[in-house]
């Protein structure tokens, strides 16, 4: 059974990861700080779920902090992989500071972890907001970066690119991963889907940005995490973009909850926000073809899935706040 290093591990995507490593018998000694980016509360709930788990242990500390980072326990690591950061493109905007620092910095921490370990494979989420705008196309890995419109794009881009330069100074084997916007059962109460389902559900009006005609190429949560595992094959260094390959619009989205929940929602559309762009597909054969990962949910079976996650843990959902 393998031992596997996982920052972020009680985050959104990182809970996923670490449970299907977990089912399968692995080691995951994961790295947190649990910090206050969104209702930690969630991130506790996340811990327990996971801890009752043998194999599963929690370190709670900040990968800004290289000296911290030297307590991370001496055990032979598989595989490190890294999701710690901190996400969202408009909430970038308005400290950006912090973003650099955490997605930079940290990611620079980490690896040198990771080279001082001697760990052989490393992971990175990475997102596909560095593409920029793409004006509904389709969209592969050789697409060019190099027009991010947030500092957050800017930070993950500056990771990816450390990253490259580790590969090819120590001979890490890495594997980045581009998430299209991922939602699903334990998601972040920032991201708009778990947002709409709590606020149509308690009648609550909700906030579009724009006229709701964009689109996004919405990931299940599952699918997400089993590409992350599929990519920990050794590969040498490869960029994949994980996504549905099926765009659909915020209204979307809006009609399929209401529907759902039968309930109209009350919406309240503001003048789009200039960190959002106006599409995001992507073109998936990379992936399918270097690591036999194709996403199994459609859109509809998905959002069935979190919506019924929600319904059956609405006793401590209510009080997770969501700023609307
Ligand atoms: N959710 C998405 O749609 C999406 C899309 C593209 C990329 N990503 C990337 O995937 C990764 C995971 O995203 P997520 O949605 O699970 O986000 P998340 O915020 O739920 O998870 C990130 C975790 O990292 C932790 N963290 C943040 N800063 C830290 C620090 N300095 N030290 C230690 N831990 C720290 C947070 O407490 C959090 O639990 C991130 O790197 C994110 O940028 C996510």
């Amino acid at each position: 059974m393998a031992k596997y290093l996982v920052t972020g591990a009680v985050g959104f995507i990182g809970t996923q990861i670490s449970k299907i490593l977990l089912e399968s018998g692995h080691t995951v000694i994961g790295i947190d700080s649990l910090n206050d980016a969104y209702d930690p509360t969630i991130k506790q709930i996340r811990n327990k779920e996971l801890s009752i788990f043998q194999e599963f242990k929690l370190l709670n500390m900040d990968i800004c902090n290289n000296s911290l980072i030297k307590e991370i326990p001496d055990v032979q690591f598989d595989a490190v992989i890294h999701l710690a950061a901190r996400a969202g493109v408009r909430q970038s905007l308005e400290s950006p500071g912090i973003y650099l620092e955490t997605n930079i910095l940290g990611t620079l921490n980490i690896l040198e972890f990771c080279r001082d370990a001697k760990i052989k494979k490393m992971v990175l989420a990475s997102t596909s907001s560095l593409y920029g705008e793409t004006n509904s196309r389709l969209i592969d890995e050789a697409n060019p970066t190099d027009l991010p419109l947030t500092p957050y794009s800017v930070s993950k881009k500056s990771a990816e690119l450390l990253c490259y330069s580790y590969h090819y100074q120590y001979d890490i084997d890495i594997s980045i991963n581009r998430y299209f916007t991922v939602y699903g059962q334990f998601g972040r109460p920032d991201m708009s889907i778990f947002k709409f389902i709590k606020l149509i559900d308690e009648n609550k009006t909700i906030t579009v940005f724009g006229d709701g005609t964009q689109t996004r190429d919405f990931t299940h949560v599952d699918d997400v995490a089993r590409g992350t595992i599929a990519s920990l094959k050794p590969i040498g260094f490869e960029i994949f973009n994980l996504g549905s390959h099926s765009p659909v619009s915020i209204n979307h989205v809006i009609s399929c909850i209401e529907s759902k929940l039968n309930k109209n929602a009350s919406r309240e559309y503001l003048p789009k926000n200039n960190a959002d762009v106006s599409s995001t597909f992507a073109n998936i054969e990379k992936a399918k073809n270097l690591l036999n990962w194709e996403p199994q949910l459609s859109f509809e079976q998905g959002l069935n899935n979190t919506i019924e996650w929600y319904q059956k843990n609405k006793e401590w959902l209510t009080d997770i706040s969501v700023d609307n």
